[in-house]
């Protein structure tokens, strides 16, 4: 595209208004944005699998409720973003084998595993916590249909958040193996979170441009930092301990100075290394295999109706 054309854009992306899918935009706006979103939506889809491990498992009928109406969502604001994504020319087809072939990511935190009923309140907690922090700024994403989607997707991850934190409030107050096990859950799921961010300022290939695109409204550091002081307070009422012996308020920067994350972990499970990455990926595609009949039909039922119509 000319530099003329550039220039327009950004002035209509400086004067905040919002784009929409028919609107001229440059390639690489576009495409950083398929990307985000078809990754986004993965990372719904995937989630659910950690969760749904424990909904047979669930403590008590309200907690399995809780637990079901919450993967529930997350495979809505999986279709939903799918529906964001197919706005800027992409299939769902494409979608769904970039992330079955693995040239697709989605939040590394899903390939951890979910070991006890603490850790679906660390997730709701925590997880869901940190995908707040996110999602809240991307609700101003300069792409209409983003921005609109997730408006929506933030009232109930609310209650995602809420309902994990209830779960760790009622461990960390109950029997002193529950408070063991909410310990053990924040010990195992905290740095993970804290990766769900990204990289840091150094190596974030795509954030300078999606902040001038107005994509991004924080860094990844940003974002990270209001996640961590947000959260410690709730850990400490919770009477839990962080993780993290260099935790320390900066009364200078008005923010917790943090340990170093191990990015060598975040790159592994990143590359498909995780505990968890194959059985994710083997769970996704034996549904994708199994699901072909439903897809089938809909489609032949669709093409009947279609050829009745034009009869
Ligand atoms: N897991 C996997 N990949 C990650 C990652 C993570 N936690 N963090 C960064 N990456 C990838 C990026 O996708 C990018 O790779 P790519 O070019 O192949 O896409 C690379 O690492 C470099 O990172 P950047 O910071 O340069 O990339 P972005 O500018 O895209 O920032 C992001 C990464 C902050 C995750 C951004 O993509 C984003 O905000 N995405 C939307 C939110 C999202 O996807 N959240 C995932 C969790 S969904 C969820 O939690 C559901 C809840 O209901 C439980």
């Amino acid at each position: 595209e000319d530099e003329a054309f550039l220039a327009a854009f950004q002035e209509r992306i400086d004067a905040e208004m919002k784009i929409e899918p028919n609107d001229p935009m440059p390639e690489g706006y576009r495409k950083t944005l398929v990307r985000q979103i078809s990754q986004h939506a993965h990372s719904e889809v995937i989630g659910m699998q950690p969760e749904g491990n424990w909904i047979t498992r669930a403590p008590t009928l309200r907690r399995k409720a809780a637990l079901l109406a919450k993967v529930q969502d997350e495979g809505g604001h999986g279709l939903y973003l799918y529906s964001a994504a197919e706005t800027l020319g992409v299939s769902r087809e494409e979608m769904t084998d970039q992330l079955l072939s693995g040239a697709a990511k989605y939040s590394s935190i899903f390939n951890y595993p979910t070991l006890t009923w603490g850790d679906i309140g660390a997730i709701g907690w925590l997880v869901d916590g940190a995908a707040i922090m996110n999602q809240i700024p991307l609700c101003r994403c300069s792409f209409g249909p983003y921005a609109r989607a997730m408006i929506r997707v933030c009232k109930e991850e609310s209650f995602h958040q809420r309902q994990g934190y209830e779960i760790m409030m009622t461990l960390a107050r109950g029997s002193d193996e529950q408070k063991a096990m909410a310990q053990d859950a924040l010990d195992r799921y905290w740095w993970p979170s804290l990766m769900m961010f990204g990289p840091s300022e150094g190596s974030s290939v795509h954030s300078s441009q999606s902040m001038a695109w107005k994509i991004k409204r924080f860094t990844n550091d940003e974002l990270r930092d209001k996640f961590i002081n947000a959260t410690v307070p709730q850990a400490e009422y919770l009477g839990l301990t962080v993780p993290d012996p260099d935790l320390k308020w900066n009364e200078e920067r008005q923010s917790y100075d943090h340990g170093e994350i191990d990015w060598d972990e975040f790159w592994r499970v990143v590359k498909g290394d995780g505990p968890c990455n194959r059985e994710r990926l083997r769970n996704r595609t034996r549904v994708h295999e199994e699901g072909a009949w439903v897809r089938e039909a809909a489609l032949a039922h669709a093409e009947k109706r279609r050829e009745r119509a034009e009869a």
